[in-house]
C-alpha cells in the first residue's frame, strides 16, 4: 500500500492546485458562503466535472426547482437534461416543508446505494432549520446527513448560508466541525464586488487559509 491518499478533482479551475489535486475522495465537503457567493453555481460546475468523468452523480436540492437548476447550469454551458435522460444524474429536489419525520431525509442512503453515486450534492443544508423549530433537532440532522455521506463510498458537497455581517463561519457553528472540509466564499463590497474564496479546513491536505480571489465568468468559476 502506497498511503497515497485518492483526490477527486473539483472541476474549479485554480482550485485543485491549492488542495493538493482535489477534494480526497469519498470526503464530505461544506461549501459556505452569504447569499449570491456562487455556492449553487459550485455544486454544478462540481457535478459537471463529475458527469465528463463518467461518475454517477446526484444532486439534492432544498431550495431552488431542478428545473431552475438546470436552466441556471445551461447559461454556463452544462447541459445537466441530457446526463439525467441517460440516468447518469439524479435531480432531487426535498421540499422544506414536507413535515414528514425527520428519518424520511434519509430516503438518500438508499438512492445512493441503489445507483451508485460517485458524487453528491446537497444544496443548500441552511433550510433545515424550517423544518425543525429547535437548534438541536437541525444539529442532530446536519450530523445523521454527514454521518450517511460517511457511510456511503460519495464524494459530497453541502452547501450552508453564512451568516451576513457576523464573524460566523456556519448558522448552527456545528457543521464545520462535522464535516472533511470547509471553503468559504465572500463578496467583499468595497471597491466593488470582488469575490474570493478561501479554504477553511480540509483534512489529509496540505493547504493555506489565504483568500484567493475568485471570478465568475461565463464559463463558471475559477480561480486566479
Ligand atoms: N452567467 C454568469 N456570469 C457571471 N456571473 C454570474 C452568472 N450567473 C450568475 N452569476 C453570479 O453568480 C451569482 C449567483 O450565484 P449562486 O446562485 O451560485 O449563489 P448562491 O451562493 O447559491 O446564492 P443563494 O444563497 O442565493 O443560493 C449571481 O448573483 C451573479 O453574481
Ligand atoms: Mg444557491
Amino acid at each position: 500500500m502506497s498511503g497515497k491518499v485518492e483526490r477527486v478533482k473539483t472541476g474549479i479551475p485554480g482550485l485543485d492546485e491549492l488542495i493538493q489535486g482535489g477534494f480526497v475522495k469519498d470526503n464530505a465537503v461544506l461549501i459556505t458562503g452569504s447569499a449570491g457567493t456562487g455556492k449553487t453555481i459550485f455544486c454544478s460546475q462540481f457535478i459537471w466535472e463529475g458527469l465528463q468523468n463518467g461518475d454517477n452523480c446526484m444532486f439534492i436540492t432544498f431550495e431552488e426547482r431542478p428545473e431552475k437548476i438546470k436552466q441556471e447550469a445551461m447559461d454556463f454551458g452544462w447541459d445537466l437534461q441530457k446526463y439525467e435522460d441517460k440516468g447518469q444524474l439524479i435531480i432531487r429536489q426535498k421540499d422544506p416543508f414536507d413535515t414528514s419525520e425527520g428519518d424520511e431525509l434519509f430516503w438518500f442512503r438508499s438512492e445512493l446505494e441503489k445507483n451508485d453515486v460517485d458524487r453528491l450534492v446537497m444544496d443548500s443544508t441552511s433550510i433545515l432549520s424550517l423544518y425543525y423549530d429547535d437548534q438541536y433537532k437541525v444539529r442532530e440532522n446536519l450530523f445523521k446527513i454527514v454521518r450517511t455521506i460517511e457511510e456511503s463510498d460519495v464524494t459530497a458537497v453541502l452547501t450552508t448560508e453564512s451568516p451576513e455581517g457576523e464573524d460566523k463561519l456556519t448558522r448552527f457553528g456545528v457543521e464545520e466541525y462535522l464535516v472533511d472540509g470547509v471553503i468559504k466564499l465572500d463578496i467583499l463590497s468595497m471597491g466593488g464586488s470582488a469575490r474570493s474564496l478561501s479554504i477553511r479546513k480540509m483534512r489529509r491536505t496540505k493547504h493555506k487559509t489565504k483568500s484567493h480571489e475568485m471570478e465568475i465568468t461565463e464559463d463558471g468559476i475559477s480561480i486566479q
